[in-house]
């Protein structure tokens, strides 16, 4: 597993960059040229002998009167300056007396078969060149710049770039992030930090999930009420009770004129906004500021405070049309976007189905079923779209009931959905739940953000093949691209969802960017912990559990414990030491698991090549820690539909809870029992934040005091009642309170069920941890298990 990573490649594609070198000095001598760390990596590469020093003062030029690479070159000395404290002049080029060390062109011709993102770049022994048609092109050229300036060598002020010409091109014009915005609100200034940091990979869509049941985010003029009482909900309190949130009210909004800032701003990184509107489900928010518009007479007062599906859809008379259009006039004039999607997912039909109006209106239309009236739905939408020379997108459910003439669809529900999309001769975009959804953990690490409990790795992301082999070659080319959702039920910060964006956005942008080229995880994984490096000095606080180093430690004896040590992506090199001095590249490397003497400070990390991926393992030993495990080191009873689910207060972030929320239990495996006394549970209240859309009420267990308990049983769910910790102590108490009971004796190894009983649905109590109490004198013994 542990096999060294290579920087100097032979290996997939990068054979094929031709980068054997021959220097004239030595002739007999083949110089491997190294292969920059770029990512994506470009379509053509071929490094060369030579190299360029580019130094603090040497001057960026552009093409006079030309905004588009003014604002690149702009960008790239403002980049240098921050990330590599480099300082370079931008001048307006003075023709071909231009001296400039790094030069923008604009090339007249759109470079024949090449697509409007194409660029060329060429490091020089004398100079940098840049040339592409479009501002697009420009802009992506330094960008590969600033990555090549930031993988190369040079001392404060100075850089020695490495010759090398690369021309380059993606393959998919459809290169997605969707970001969330109506469960919980990004700041203006995040979204556009999260523009800049995707357009750095290349990522040329944001997918803005602008309206949903908890919120509408949109200023819309003509419809005040959309944000007034569409745009706030009452957070669900931790203690209250789940039907009637009493927290405080929560949103915002976007206004128009920070909308035409933020469009603005993503268009100069070449990232198109595109805007989503949902119908004719997801609207309880929308139909608490106007119910006229709604199916029935039931309807919110206030958008949803809960998580779920609700039944609040959308009339399909003409007074709601003429609503919705009135509002889509206004979307098309705040985004330029050629495609506007308009959601369709999850609409589950009761509501139309308990209409009289409705059924009566259906049969008028000789609409046979409530499939085919969302398909009426949105064909009616979609021809008002085509009308204002636009396209219209939705999820994969708008392929039921049929698909309207001019729609696209974006598949979640795996890429079936696509492929349909795609044999009908409409475009697609790919998004599938797995391994798509960023709101799915990355790893099982305790350290892991709140998200969906099944796992997208940044392997599995880097795995996903864009490039259906049940398509035909020209079926493919409906095939626009790929995209990572991101939503925000459980990520309620900017700094959570740049968490869960990176570094997954690195495996989505190589993949989508040349989807034909083979892959090869070592060799790509050595990319990215120099783009890790480039995040760092970016300030993303990204996630860095896949390459972060995982304890397993086995109780052997009351003093000793043999440790394992793995990372996630299973690459690069994994040294420690046990003395508490820090870890460098010239500590042991970890080979086989180890016998450690308690106590013991062990610190390790992950090296790629000689340098340190990610550094940050530094763990006491002793006889009480190695016995405890946070909530994601334990198991679930019952994964699906599990959740690490968790709901902050919106004044401070608390800690993360992995918890099943219509089962809260817990199996600690393998615990070693021998001299054990005492357990003790971190517990957390969290509101129970879900509706379920058959309306059933979560199983609370036969609870004997009036906050609940903890129990504790022996091998399973069913075994042996070994401890009861009441909850009382915690009731009230916001964040995590340690509380804990006398265990009954037993020894060997076992696992142990925790399961929490509670009388009221909400607070849904969480285990954040579980630890013992070792009586040192009792049972010194080496360990059976
Ligand atoms: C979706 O995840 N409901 C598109």
């Amino acid at each position: 597993m542990m096999d060294k990573s290579r920087t100097f490649l032979s290996v997939g594609r990068v054979a094929s960059f031709g980068i054997v070198v021959a220097l004239a000095a030595f002739a007999t001598q083949p110089v491997v040229a190294r292969t920059p760390a770029l990512i994506p990596m470009p379509a053509h590469l071929e490094p060369s002998a030579g190299t360029l020093i580019l130094q603090d003062g040497a001057e960026i030029s552009y093409p006079a009167m030309d905004d588009g690479a003014r604002f690149s070159a702009m960008h790239l000395a403002e980049l240098l300056k921050r990330t590599r404290g480099l300082s370079l002049r931008v001048v307006e080029s003075v023709g071909t007396q231009d001296k400039a060390a790094i030069v923008f062109e604009r090339t007249a011709d759109p470079m024949t078969n090449r697509n409007k993102e194409a660029y060329d770049l060429v490091v020089g022994r004398n100079a940098v060149k840049i040339s592409a048609a479009s501002s697009a092109g420009l802009y992506y050229g330094s960008v590969t710049l600033w990555q090549l300036v930031t993988d190369a060598a040079g001392d404060k002020g100075t850089v020695q770039l490495e010759c090398v010409a690369i021309q380059d091109a993606p393959e998919l014009p459809w290169r997605g992030i969707m970001l969330d915005s109506a469960r919980h609100m990004q700041s203006v200034t995040y979204i556009k930090q999260l523009i800049d940091r995707i357009s750095l990979e290349k990522l040329n869509v944001l997918h803005w999930h602008l309206t949903d049941d908890q919120g509408w985010r949109l200023e819309i003029k003509r419809y005040p009420k959309l944000t007034q009482v569409g745009g706030f909900r009452r957070l669900p309190h931790v203690f209250g009770s789940a039907a009637k949130p009493t927290g405080p009210n929560y949103g915002g909004f976007y206004t128009q004129a920070e909308v035409r800032d933020l469009v603005k701003y993503a268009a100069q990184r070449n990232v198109m906004i595109v805007p989503e509107i949902e119908m004719p489900g997801h609207a309880s928010a929308p139909l608490a500021a106007y119910p006229q518009f709604g199916s029935t007479d039931l309807h919110l007062t206030a958008p949803a405070s809960e998580y779920g599906i609700f039944p609040y859809l959308y009339n399909v008379d003409d007074k709601t049309f003429e609503f919705l259009e009135n509002i889509l006039t206004e979307v098309m004039d705040l985004f330029p976007s050629p495609y506007i999607h308009v959601g369709g997912d999850e609409a589950i039909k009761d509501q139309w189905k308990s209409s009289a109006t409705i059924q009566a209106q259906m049969k008028k239309l000789g609409i046979v079923n409530e499939d085919a009236l969302q398909s009426y739905f949105i064909k009616r939408i979609d021809t008002f779209i085509t009308a204002h020379h636009r396209r219209t997108l939705g999820w994969d459910e708008i392929l039921e009931g049929g698909l309207a003439p001019n729609a696209a669809v974006m598949s979640w529900h795996g890429i079936a959905g696509g492929i349909s999309a795609a044999k009908q001769g409409h475009d697609a975009v790919l998004a599938p739940v797995r391994p798509l959804y960023f709101n799915y953990r990355q790893t099982d690490s305790a350290s892991e953000a709140p998200g969906r409990f099944a796992l997208n790795s940044l392997q599995s992301v880097y795995n996903f093949d864009p490039l259906p082999p049940s398509l035909t070659a020209d079926e493919r080319k409906h095939i626009l691209g790929i995209q990572a959702n991101l939503w925000t039920e459980y990520v309620q910060t900017g700094d959570r969802v740049t968490w869960m964006i990176f570094p997954r956005a690195a495996a989505l942008a190589e993949v989508a960017w040349a989807p034909s080229h083979p892959r090869n995880w070592n060799e790509f994984t050595s990319r990215v912990a120099v783009e890790l490096q480039r995040y760092r000095k970016l300030g993303i606080v990204y996630d860095p559990n896949a390459f972060r180093v995982n304890t397993q430690e086995t109780i052997e004896t009351s003093n000793t414990v043999m440790v394992a040590l793995s990372n996630q992506a299973g690459v690069g090199s994994i040294r420690y030491t046990l003395d508490g001095s820090p870890v460098t590249r010239f500590s042991m490397v970890y080979r086989d698991p180890f016998s450690v003497q308690l106590p013991a400070r062990l610190r390790a990390a992950t090296f790629m090549e000689s340098e340190v991926a990610q550094s940050d393992l530094d763990r006491t030993l002793d006889s009480a820690s190695v016995r405890v495990r946070y909530s994601q080191d334990l198991q679930l009873c019952v994964n699906d539909p599990a959740i690490a689910m968790q709901q902050d207060p919106p004044q401070g972030s608390r800690p993360v809870v992995l918890v099943n929320y219509k089962n809260p239990c817990w199996i600690y495996k393998g615990a070693n029992l021998n001299g054990i006394t005492q357990i003790s549970a971190g517990v957390m209240a969290l509101p129970y934040v879900f509706r379920d859309k058959n309306k059933q009420a979560p199983p609370l267990g036969d609870s004997k005091t009036k906050a609940g308990e903890v129990e504790v049983h022996l091998d399973s769910c069913t075994g042996k009642l070994l401890a009861t910790i009441p909850i009382g102590p915690a009731d009230r108490h916001p964040g995590v309170t340690l509380l804990s009971a006398p265990l009954e004796r037993s020894s060997g190894v076992h696992d142990l069920c925790v399961k929490v009983v509670r009388p009221t649905v909400t607070p849904l109590w969480g285990i954040y941890s579980i630890g013992f109490t070792f009586d040192e004198h009792s049972s010194p013994q080496k360990v059976e298990p």
